[in-house]
């Protein structure tokens, strides 16, 4: 029997799933590590939090499957995107990495657009100038931390340090390094114009690769770390929506689906580049061979409904963790017994400032409508509405670029919940499924990567019409649609009218 190995770098935790050939899990492990926002809007993760959460879990699950490590034809890497990890000449990380959901680098951005000129950002990387986005990250730390930058021999994004741990090769994949303002998106090879333009030596990045290539083999440490055989190839892998598109099947064109994680993301294959020209979704290279991806991301998503929680269902955690219940159980049918418009409440869920389709790091949260006969129920399902209006407002600028799915798959904690299925499909408009194969999509996506590099798979989409089976799908529910439209319209008027404020508030 030959096994496949998908690790998701995320941002709750890292989850390593094993599974067959034929994508059934046989096994899998998770740990969480913690997130530091050392001040408003800032992001922070150890790279060694996750490489311990990785090595951890990559052991318990080959234990828990009690199958020979040898029996594992190869591992594919997902990860949350963007994150600058910056390593000294020994190979240690010089700082804590700044993640995807840090807004610290309005000026850079600014300062990079200024570098490479707008017209010309857009069309090498086919994308604007991002806060999310490394290559403003990498500009922060030269300005306010010259002795880090100086020391730096190589800059990596969280799933590849990994792959360094597990192979000690430097190396990307296509995918990922999208994301990073540096990578010349049509032709799928580092930029040399946009390096020039913003003085990075390009020795310090990664060798490149697409998705389901061989990058290295586990190295004898590794083995000693991980409980992996020395010698198992590691492919490219993916960035965690990539991963996710490729683990639930989103290959080729007409396909799309909606992730609810801590990033709420929506996510189109296309066989061409195509760029919004407002920059208010991503253009990124697909981990398919010659394909791209349109793609949203709104920034808290599950990040939201998890502050929520843990600020005001601390009660019920503790009852769901005493009954050995999923305290999200819990929460869901709370937030059902709150009507449609959450009895006129809204959320805007711009907790970590919005990416799509907004572009502004000054954005925050706000509740809309408070009333003293508001409880926190109420509050709850707001949450909820307010971060399935952000989905379907990115999915509005899909379809205003032409993206219309009829259909769509939903993954992500978030779309474990029958509740939310529903709210999505009623407020899209469309049919939603899920995906019978595997929840652990950007884990089984990665897998799927491994065995098409190990040659078990052809292709990419030979792997997927493999092993990917759909689910019954979710239709909008009659009446539904119409009662959250009023919302929806009044959801889209806020921003505008606080954008101001929020931008004041920012300054103070
Ligand atoms: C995508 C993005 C997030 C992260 C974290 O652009 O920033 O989805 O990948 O999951």
């Amino acid at each position: 029997m030959a096994y496949l190995m998908g690790v998701d770098i995320g941002t709750s935790g890292v989850k390593t799933v094993l599974f067959d050939t034929e994508g059934a899990q046989i096994a899998s492990a998770s740990a969480e590590y913690p997130l530091y926002q050392p001040q408003n809007g800032w992001a922070e993760q150890d790279p060694d939090d996750w490489w311990e959460g990785a090595a951890h879990t990559i052991r318990e699950a080959i234990e828990k499957a009690g199958i020979d490590p040898k029996a594992i034809c190869g591992v594919g890497l997902s990860g949350q995107m963007h994150g600058l990890v910056m390593l000294d000449k020994s190979g240690a990380p010089l700082r804590r990495s700044i993640i995807w959901c840090d807004g610290r680098t309005g000026e850079e951005c600014r300062e990079i657009t200024r570098l490479v000129g707008k017209e010309r950002l857009i069309e090498i990387t086919a994308n604007p100038a991002l806060t999310g986005f490394t290559a403003g990250k990498i500009l922060w730390v030269r300005k306010h931390e010259p002795d880090i930058y100086a020391a730096c021999r190589h800059i990596l994004l969280p799933k590849d340090y990994i792959r360094y741990k597990l192979t000690g090769a430097f190396a990307t994949e296509v995918s990922d390094a999208s994301g990073m303002n540096l990578l010349d998106v049509p032709h799928r090879r580092w930029s040399q114009e946009v390096l020039e333009k913003l003085d990075i030596d390009g020795v310090l990045l990664g060798k490149m690769y697409e998705s389901c290539e061989v990058t290295g083999e586990i190295t004898k440490e590794a083995a000693m770390a991980t409980g992996l055989a020395a010698g198992t190839p590691v492919v490219g892998g993916a960035g965690d929506n990539a991963a996710a598109a490729v683990g639930t099947g989103v290959v080729s064109a007409g396909k799309a689906f909606t992730t609810l994680g801590t990033s709420g993301v929506i996510f189109a294959h296309s066989d061409q580049v195509s760029i919004d020209p407002k920059g208010r979704v991503h253009t990124f290279c697909h981990a398919v061979p010659g394909a791209w991806t349109l793609m949203s991301c709104t920034l808290s998503a599950g990040l939201s409904l998890k502050w929520f929680k843990d600020g005001f269902f601390a009660a019920e955690a503790q009852a769901a963790a005493g009954l050995g219940i999923d305290v999200y159980d819990i929460l869901n049918r709370q937030a059902a017994r709150a009507p449609i418009g959450s009895n006129r409440l809204l959320f805007l869920p711009y907790l970590m400032g919005e990416r799509s389709p907004l572009l502004d790091a000054d954005a925050r949260g706000a509740f809309i409508g408070l009333s003293a006969m508001h409880t926190k129920y109420d509050m709850l399902r707001a949450v909820m509405e307010g971060v399935t209006f952000s989905q379907r407002q990115c999915l509005d600028v899909l379809r205003e670029l032409g993206v219309a799915p009829k259909h769509m798959l939903a993954c992500g904690g978030g779309a474990r919940s029958p509740f939310w299925r529903q709210m999505l499909a009623d407020v899209y408009g469309c049919e939603v499924a899920t995906i019978a194969s595997s929840p652990e999509s950007p884990a089984l996506g990665a897998a799927l990567l491994a065995g098409t590099g190990a040659g078990i798979y052809k292709s990419v989409p030979e792997a997927c019409a493999q092993v990917i089976r759909e689910n019954a799908p979710l239709p909008p529910n009659g009446a539904d649609g119409p009662a959250y439209a009023p919302y929806y319209a009044l959801y889209c008027k806020l921003y505008p009218a606080l954008q101001e404020s929020f931008g004041a508030l920012a300054s103070l």
